[in-house]
C-alpha cells in the first residue's frame, strides 16, 4: 500500500471492529443518514491522520463506522471539495481509504442543481454517468499501480447491476427515482444560465461540485459505485430566480426522510448480495472471479462484477 495511506488505514483498522463491505459518502445537508448506523463509532476527520478537513456549512466531517441491517459499513459524513483549494489527491483521499478498508461498493451521494426541466427540487436522481468538467482528473501524475491501471475503463463506472438493484429497491420502498447524467464542475460560483443551457446540450441532467473525482478514484480501484443526487434546486436560469446555498440545505432537510429510507434499503440490498453465504463464485467471461447472488443454491443471472 502507498505509504501516504498506510498510517490512515492502520489507524482506522485498529479502531473499526468489523471491516466494512459497503461505503457511503454523504453530500451537503445529507448527514442525517449517519444517525441510522447501529453500533456507531464516530471519528472526526481532524482526528484521522492523513485525512484532509472540510470546512463547508452542511458538512460534518465525521467518519462513522458501524452496521446497517447487519451490513458492516463506513459512512463519510462530509466531503472534501476541490473548490476549497485542496489538491485532487486530497479530494479523493477519503474515497481511496474506503477502498483500502475493503469496501467493495460505495454509494456516493450529493446535492445537485436540476438541469432537466422535468425535474423539481426535492427529486432524487440515480446517476447513470458523469461528465467531468473539473478541467483536471485525480489520476493525473504517476500512476499508482497498486490501485489500478494507468488508463482505467469508465464505461460502466456507475455500475449497471447496482443501478438495476437501486431501481428495484426504490420501487419496493416507494421512493420515486429519476435517472440521469451528472456534470461535475469546479465552481464555487454557481453556473450562469448560458452554462446550464450548454450542459443541457451536452446531455447533462444535473450539475454539482463533487462526486466526479471520487468516482474516478473508486473506479480506478475496481470499487463498484452507485450514485444518488438530491436535486436541491433547479439550476441557474431554469426558474429565473437567484440560487442560494440556504435553499440547498432547506431542500435536503425536506427530503431527508425519503433519502434515509432509500439509502438504508440500498445498503441492505447491496450488503445482502455481498454476504459470504449468499455469494457463489461463477466463472464469467468478463471477470473470472465474478460473484453473483444465488437463488436456492443456483446462480442467478450473472452480472459483470468487479474489474480487478
Ligand atoms: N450548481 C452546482 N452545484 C450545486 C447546485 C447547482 O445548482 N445545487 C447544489 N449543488
Amino acid at each position: 500500500m502507498d505509504a501516504r495511506f498506510a498510517e490512515t488505514v492502520e489507524f482506522l483498522r485498529e479502531r473499526i471492529p468489523v471491516p466494512p463491505v459497503v461505503g457511503v459518502i454523504l453530500g451537503s445537508g445529507l448527514g442525517d443518514f449517519a444517525a441510522a448506523v447501529e453500533d456507531r463509532l464516530e471519528i472526526p476527520y481532524a482526528r484521522i491522520p492523513g485525512f484532509p478537513a472540510s470546512a463547508v456549512v452542511g458538512h460534518a466531517g465525521t467518519l462513522v463506522a458501524g452496521s446497517l441491517a447487519g451490513v458492516p459499513i463506513v459512512v463519510l459524513s462530509g466531503r472534501i471539495h476541490f473548490y476549497e483549494g485542496h489538491p485532487m489527491s486530497a479530494v479523493v483521499t477519503p474515497a481511496r481509504v474506503l477502498g483500502l478498508l475493503g469496501c467493495r461498493d460505495v454509494v456516493v451521494t450529493n446535492a445537485a442543481g436540476g438541469i432537466d426541466k422535468a425535474f423539481s427540487a426535492g427529486d432524487l436522481m440515480l446517476i447513470s454517468d458523469h461528465i467531468n468538467l473539473f478541467g483536471t482528473n485525480p489520476l493525473v501524475g504517476p500512476n499508482d499501480d497498486s490501485f489500478g491501471a494507468r488508463f482505467p475503463d469508465m464505461s460502466d463506472a456507475y455500475r449497471s447491476d447496482l443501478r438495476r438493484l437501486a431501481k428495484a429497491v426504490a420501487r419496493r420502498v416507494r421512493v420515486p427515482l429519476r435517472e440521469g447524467v451528472y456534470v461535475g464542475v469546479t465552481v464555487p460560483s454557481y453556473e450562469t444560465p448560458a452554462e446550464i443551457r450548454a450542459f443541457r446540450t451536452l446531455g447533462a441532467h444535473a450539475v454539482g461540485m463533487s462526486t466526479v473525482p471520487e468516482v474516478i478514484a473508486l473506479s480506478h480501484m475496481g470499487v463498484g459505485v452507485l450514485g444518488i443526487s438530491c436535486i436541491t434546486n433547479m439550476a441557474a436560469g431554469v426558474l429565473k430566480k437567484p440560487l442560494r446555498h440556504d435553499e440547498v440545505l432547506e431542500t435536503t432537510r425536506r427530503v431527508k426522510d425519503r433519502f434515509v429510507r432509500l439509502l438504508t434499503a440500498l445498503v441492505a440490498a447491496i450488503g445482502e448480495g455481498r454476504s459470504p453465504d449468499r455469494l457463489v463464485v461463477v466463472p464469467s467471461r468478463k471477470s473470472p472471479r465474478a460473484a453473483v447472488k444465488t437463488k436456492g443454491g443456483r446462480p442467478a443471472k450473472a452480472p459483470a462484477r468487479r474489474k480487478r
